[in-house]
């Protein structure tokens, strides 16, 4: 079964957009299974650069179906906007992009109620209305996509909901009102444009893969940021890891057949929570400027950390990897001494396993293994052998660590700035 699910390992933004992109070459569907807009990933392609919130990467590619799951909370004048910003670049949309009709949809109250209650509560969201809106969904008061070809229905939704929540937003947050008939009315608008693309997902795909087609599922965010194994409550509101791509579409586990984790060669965090191995000086700030780490998304200058194998070890764990990708190595290319976290510890014990207590993970201190850095050129490598051998040490580390094997290792942002060891497809 040419099945294959991609996720980030670990606090997102680990480079899977490139990957996908790489992998969606032999490839005939793709599909986003969870998340919405809060995820940006970035493509460059030729001296092009598109950065895609919502339409899976394999959009850039000719005549691949791109599937938009049910899992995905979808911002539908986001999406449009995506989809014309596309359309002006010559890409084909309207023959490949289909959106189940059980998506849930992001509405203004969505992002209303978020933007008051991150005042208070100070997540760090990118304040685009996801948990607002996974709360319906889980709440059973959401608008689903197939709702915006009934009227009535729809309707009817808008004004339950929004006595509830401007009910809070007069209240409890001192803030304005908003209006049923103004959001019925521009949500008609965008039923008007978005029906043709609304279909029965979870069927594609199942006919996909039973007539043997290569199906991608494509993360958003990371596994650190699962609502369920990530460091709760500074998450996100979706199942990130692997499982998640098996409700989020509509399909079975017994039919995924491989799952490689993405991870970055150091670690990023962007928004607020426990980040052990975080740089906190100017070596911090060089990764930073150096590695492009700034949210896709908000635009937010991203924390920056050693690579840490505890948190590691807890993603391959509740994700069941069966390949790594190993990304940005050529950001680490001239820094003198690279440290890996091995351990945490805490108080008198060290602890090799992530720790589930928000406060243990908040107030331990890392455990590290130094090794030595290279002074070469990483960028742009081709073939594994010409790695300088103190990248190949350090990439031996990790996959002695963790046991899994490293199949892809990219050295650049362009398409063809990577190695390949053993393709997963
Ligand atoms: P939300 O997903 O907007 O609710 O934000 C919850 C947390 O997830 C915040 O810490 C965000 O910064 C983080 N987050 C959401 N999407 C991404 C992403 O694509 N990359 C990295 N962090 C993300």
């Amino acid at each position: 079964m040419p099945t294959v699910v991609i996720i980030g390992a670990q606090w997102g933004d680990e480079g899977k957009g490139k990957i996908v992109d790489f992998l969606t070459e032999k490839c005939d569907y793709v599909v986003r299974f969870q998340g919405g807009c809060n995820a940006g990933h970035t493509v460059v392609v030729g001296d092009e650069k598109y950065i895609l919130h919502l339409i899976p990467s394999g959009i850039l590619h000719k005549n691949k179906k791109c599937i938009i799951g049910n899992g995905v909370v979808l911002d539908p004048g986001g999406l449009l906007k995506e989809i014309e910003t596309l359309k002006n670049k010559g890409i084909e949309i309207d023959n490949n992009l289909y959106i189940a009709k059980h998506c849930h949809l992001i509405m203004p109250y969505h992002i209303a109620i978020e933007e008051q209650s991150e005042k208070k509560k100070k997540i760090g969201t990118t304040k685009k209305g996801i948990g607002p809106c996974y709360t319906d969904k889980i709440a059973r008061n959401g608008v689903r996509m197939i709702d915006l070809l009934y009227p009535e229905i729809l309707k009817n939704k808008i004004q339950a909901n929004l006595e509830v929540i401007n009910f809070l937003l007069k209240n409890l947050y001192n803030a304005e009102s908003l209006n049923a008939e103004d959001i019925f009315n521009q949500y008609m608008n965008y039923g008007d444009k978005l029906k043709k693309y609304i279909a029965d997902t979870d069927i594609l795909i199942n006919e996909a893969i039973d007539s043997g087609k290569n199906v991608l599922f494509e993360g958003a965010q990371g596994s650190l940021l699962d609502i369920d194994h990530g460091t709760y409550p500074y998450v996100t509101s979706s199942n990130t890891v692997a499982g998640g791509a098996c409700t989020g579409a509509g399909v079975s586990p017994i039919k995924i057949n491989s799952i490689i984790g993405v991870v970055k060669a150091y670690t990023t965090r962007v928004g607020g929570g426990p980040f052990p191995t975080e740089i906190k000086d100017e070596l911090g700030e060089y990764i930073r400027q150096k590695g492009g780490e700034y949210g896709a998304t908000t635009g937010r200058p991203r924390r920056c950390g050693w690579l840490d194998l505890v948190g590691l070890r807890h993603s391959v764990r509740v994700n069941g990897f069966t390949g790594l990708v190993i990304t940005k190595l050529d950001i680490l290319d001239g820094i003198d001494k690279l440290k890996i976290c091995v351990g945490y510890k805490y108080g008198s014990r060290i602890l090799e396993e992530f720790p589930k207590e928000l406060e243990i993970l908040e107030n331990c201190t890392p455990v590290y293994e130094e090794l030595p850095g290279w002074k070469e050129s990483t960028r742009g490598i081709k073939n594994y052998e010409n790695l300088p051998d103190n990248a190949k040490k350090y990439l031996q580390l990790i996959e002695d660590s963790l046991k899994i094997k490293i199949q892809i290792i990219s050295t650049g942002q362009k398409r063809d700035e990577i190695i390949v060891k053993e393709s997963p497809l």
